[in-house]
């Protein structure tokens, strides 16, 4: 039997370099040994405030890319989440399921609230509907970075308690695929590497999103915070911004530390960003050639329907198992 892969992005703003590093990458490494489902989680993306056309737009756009880096929808389906709706209606049963406790502890929750004054109710169980997303699909593995390690321990915690209280395997126990932080798993901001690289971001400069013009990409990498020992070398912690730097530059061109920092011994920082900032561009290149090539009206949306009626048949069964063992009559 195939493993079942599932995962989601957010249509909240422009991918970045991080989210295709950290994850999408490893969607189409994937889905040739593993059956998959990838998802845009539109709803996730409410939990801040959106403007609606710019939301609607940004669902279609995701979708695209995941198209364009190489996610085949002959072989893995993809959609969005709104259009199966058993993802919300199980998402209500499991937050009758989890603890106001647990939420509360979120890391996510803790940073994205202290950002804002308002907050809305499904900021906080958030991580529950993520929980859904992924129980609905007898999910074995979720690829995703390093900053969705805490919800998907949820997701597991909720699917132990179902199982432990009705003594049966009502839900599959995923387990995460998050690659190691120098490979990809946590790509840091171009202008603090204690931060790390996200579309949301109030300063352009410190992310690539995977649509932006050669000129703007090579633009954010020269201005990319170094520091000033003009030596490429990989250290973590004492050379945070440069080290992120040389993990793009590492997982863009297949070559490793050690190697990168014998071809760059003696030339600063100078060089170094203009070959990271090219190599950066090529491989965008064929990405956003794809993109252009899927907005043709109706093009992505016939994939996407097709897509949600694969998920569908999966998560309808999920769904009315877990009404039956809650007691939630349908006849
Ligand atoms: P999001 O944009 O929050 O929906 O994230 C989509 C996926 O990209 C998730 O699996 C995240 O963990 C991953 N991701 C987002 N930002 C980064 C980053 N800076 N480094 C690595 N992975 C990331
Ligand atoms: N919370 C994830 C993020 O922000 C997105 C997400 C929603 C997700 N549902 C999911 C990821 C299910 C993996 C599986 O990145």
């Amino acid at each position: 039997m195939k493993k079942r892969v599932f995962s989601g992005v957010q249509p909240s703003g422009s991918l970045t370099i991080g989210n295709y590093l950290g994850a999408i990458r490893n969607f189409a490494r994937l889905q040739y040994e593993a059956d998959c489902y990838f998802c845009v989680v539109n709803l996730h993306a409410l939990t801040v405030p959106q403007d609606p056309e710019e939301l609607k737009k940004n669902t279609l756009d995701v979708a695209r890319l995941f198209v364009a880096c190489g996610i085949d929808p002959n072989v893995s389906a993809i959609f969005v989440q709104s259009q199966v709706p058993a993802h919300a209606e199980l998402s209500w049963l499991l937050e009758c399921q989890g603890y106001i406790g647990e939420l509360k502890r979120m890391t996510q929750f803790k940073d994205k609230a202290k950002k804002r004054e308002n907050v809305s109710v499904g900021l906080f169980t958030y991580p529950v509907l993520m929980a859904a997303d992924i129980l609905l699909y007898n999910t074995d593995l979720v690829p995703v970075g390093e900053d969705q390690k805490q919800h998907l321990e949820l997701a597991r915690d909720l699917a132990l308690r179902v199982n432990n209280r009705f003594r049966e395997e009502v839900f599959k126990v995923p387990e995460p695929y998050i690659p190691p932080k120098n490979s990809g798993g946590r790509i840091m901001s171009l202008q603090n590497p204690a931060e790390k690289m996200s579309k949301s971001a109030e300063n352009p400069k410190s992310y690539i999103a995977l649509l932006d013009p050669p000129e703007v990409i090579q633009k954010k990498i020269m201005s990319a915070v170094t520091d000033s020992e003009a030596v490429i070398r990989y250290d973590e912690e004492a050379k945070p911004a440069v080290s992120n730097l040389m993990v793009i530059y590492s997982l863009f061109s297949g070559k490793t530390m050690e190697e990168i920092t014998r071809l760059y011994a003696g030339k600063g920082y100078g060089q170094f960003k203009k070959d990271l900032a090219e190599l950066t561009v090529e491989t965008l290149k064929p990405i956003q050639q794809k993109v252009a090539e899927l907005s043709a009206p109706g093009a992505i949306e016939e994939i996407l329907k097709k897509g949600a009626e694969k998920a569908e048949e999966t998560a309808a069964e999920k769904l009315r198992l877990c009404q039956d063992k809650l007691g939630v009559l349908r006849f």
